[in-house]
């Protein structure tokens, strides 16, 4: 009887919730990169082509974390949770709960079915050319915060919609949409905007700092920086009706972080002064939100150490600008499943802070270092991540001054 319900349950569910395929026409990047040569190669150095678990170290382990952690949860219907901001291409929107007992008893059918729509070309391709370009419309509801593939309404596969509204291409159609000409965020905004976890708690908000922060008189937006201004140069590289490639006003497709650009350095400033007895460095952020923003376990680390005449340390001290994570024991844990932050030390959006440090006596020198960290090391340690990409320390600036 349980194997005959099983078996009905299993049929009326394979295609619950599944949208369809992406074709292999438009799957990943390399579709595009013999036309799109540059928008392409910057693409490539983005964490946007590095979102789905294969190829994410930090995210894998979160996610194995997630799941040990939370027993009741299964794999799958996490990974798909997580999807709808990291690869929002996916078919398969939700695990039906026919489905997730189904998961539970080990039915391989379903598994392969959830396994197949996870590890997709064009999942593994990340946050690529098809997730932002086929967007035709936006409905983000701030009051709930970014949804992801349900922020947004894709258009039919083959309509490449962007910023010109001229664009004549060989391979598909294109359409002009506001969300590419303008200067607001909102295409942003539709994964970026905020998010909360199971217990309710913020896990990222980089949209919502931005709308308390950012200039009043005039929009901003994201992707001065992040891209970078309009330039000229190509939107594509393809020499149209046999003659050069035509000239245009275009942006670096550079999603530009830490790790791939000086983004940081360009808009956080350093400043650093002796008063009377005691020494100030000073950071000023000019980033319409925090900083660090977004992902939670971002840290910036300020060391100051003074130095005697022979070189010899003094006394050291160091700030932490990030947020403290805890469980309902109180214990460090990652964003996605803290019950509560027990600190934020961030810089918040356009705004500067001040540390003072007393001169010790005999102090020849002062010498500090700005760093900046994906990951905590006592977190990355507790989840095990390995990959060094997200261990090492990235030196923002490092002086040594004479007093
Ligand atoms: C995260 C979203 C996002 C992704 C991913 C993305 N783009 Fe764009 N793209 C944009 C935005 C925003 C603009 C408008 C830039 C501007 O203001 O000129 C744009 C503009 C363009 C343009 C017009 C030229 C220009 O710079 O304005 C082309 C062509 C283009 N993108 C192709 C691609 C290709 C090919 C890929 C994949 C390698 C890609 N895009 C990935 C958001 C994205
Ligand atoms: C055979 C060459 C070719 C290939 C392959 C190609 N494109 Fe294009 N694409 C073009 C040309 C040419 C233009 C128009 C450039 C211009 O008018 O300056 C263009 C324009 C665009 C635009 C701008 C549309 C607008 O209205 O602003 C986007 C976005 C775009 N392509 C995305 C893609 C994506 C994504 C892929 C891969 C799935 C792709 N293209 C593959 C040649 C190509
Ligand atoms: C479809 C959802 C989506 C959209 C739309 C989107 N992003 Fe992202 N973005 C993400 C995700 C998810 C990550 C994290 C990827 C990872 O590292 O696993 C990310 C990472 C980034 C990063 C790197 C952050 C880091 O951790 O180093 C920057 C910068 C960024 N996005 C900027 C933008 C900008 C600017 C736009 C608008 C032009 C945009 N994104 C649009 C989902 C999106
Ligand atoms: C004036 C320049 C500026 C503007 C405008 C700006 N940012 Fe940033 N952003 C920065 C700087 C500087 C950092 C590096 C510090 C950091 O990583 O936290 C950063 C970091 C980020 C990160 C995290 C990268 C990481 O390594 O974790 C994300 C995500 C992001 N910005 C998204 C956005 C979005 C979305 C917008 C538009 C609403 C935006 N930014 C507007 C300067 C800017
Ligand atoms: C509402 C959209 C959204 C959802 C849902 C979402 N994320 Fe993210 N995630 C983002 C964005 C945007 C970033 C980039 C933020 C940044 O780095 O500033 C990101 C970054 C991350 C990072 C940092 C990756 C890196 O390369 O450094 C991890 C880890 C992560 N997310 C885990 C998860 C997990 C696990 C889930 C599901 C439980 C999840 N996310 C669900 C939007 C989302």
């Amino acid at each position: 009887m349980k194997w005959i319900i099983i078996t009905i349950i299993m049929i009326s569910s394979l295609y619950a919730g599944t949208t369809k395929e992406i074709d292999k026409k438009w799957s990943s990047n390399k579709k595009c990169e013999a036309c799109h040569m540059k928008i392409s190669s910057y693409w490539e150095t983005s964490r946007h082509s590095n979102s789905h678990f294969s190829k994410n170290d930090l995210y894998k382990k979160s996610l194995e974390y997630i799941i040990l952690k939370s027993p009741k949860l299964i794999m799958d219907e996490v990974k798909i949770d997580c999807a709808k901001c990291h690869n929002p291409r996916i078919t398969q929107k939700y695990v039906t709960s026919d489905d997730k007992m189904l998961l539970a008893l080990g039915i391989t059918k379903q598994q392969e079915k959830y396994t197949k729509a996870l590890n997709t070309e064009y999942m593994k391709n990340g946050i690529n050319c098809i997730v932002c370009h086929n967007i035709d419309k936006i409905h983000l509801d701030k009051t709930v915060g970014s949804q992801g593939l349900n922020s947004v309404k894709f258009g039919p596969q083959g309509t490449m919609y962007g910023p010109l509204d001229d664009a004549n291409s060989p391979y598909h159609k294109t359409e002009q949409r506001p969300h590419f000409t303008d200067d607001n965020p909102t295409l942003c905004f539709s994964c970026h905007y905020s998010t909360k976890n199971h217990n309710g708690l913020e896990v990222y908000a980089t949209g919502k700092e931005y709308d308390e922060f950012k200039n009043k008189e005039s929009e901003e937006g994201c992707k001065k920086c992040h891209m970078s201004e309009k330039k000229e140069g190509y939107a594509s590289n393809f020499p149209i009706y046999g003659k050069q490639p035509r000239k245009r006003m275009v942006r670096d497709h550079k999603f530009a972080s830490v790790d791939n650009s000086d983004i940081f350095n360009k808009n956080v400033e350093i400043k650093s002064k002796k008063e009377d007895d005691k020494y100030t460095i000073t950071l000023i952020n000019r980033a319409p939100h925090s900083v660090p923003t977004g992902y939670g376990l971002r840290e910036i680390i300020l060391q100051a150490s003074f130095l005697d005449k022979s070189g010899k340390v003094l006394s050291t001290n160091s700030n932490i600008l990030g947020t403290s994570w805890k469980d309902k024991r109180g214990e460090l844990t990652i964003p996605h499943l803290a019950t509560s932050i027990k600190s934020d030390t961030r810089l918040k959006g356009k705004s500067e802070e001040t540390f003072y440090y007393d001169i010790p006596k005999g102090a020849k020198s002062i010498s500090y270092k700005l760093s900046y960290r994906l990951i905590g090391s006592d977190i990355a340690k507790k989840i095990g991540v390995a990959d060094k990409f997200f261990l090492r320390e990235y030196i923002m600036s490092k002086k040594k001054i004479d007093l």
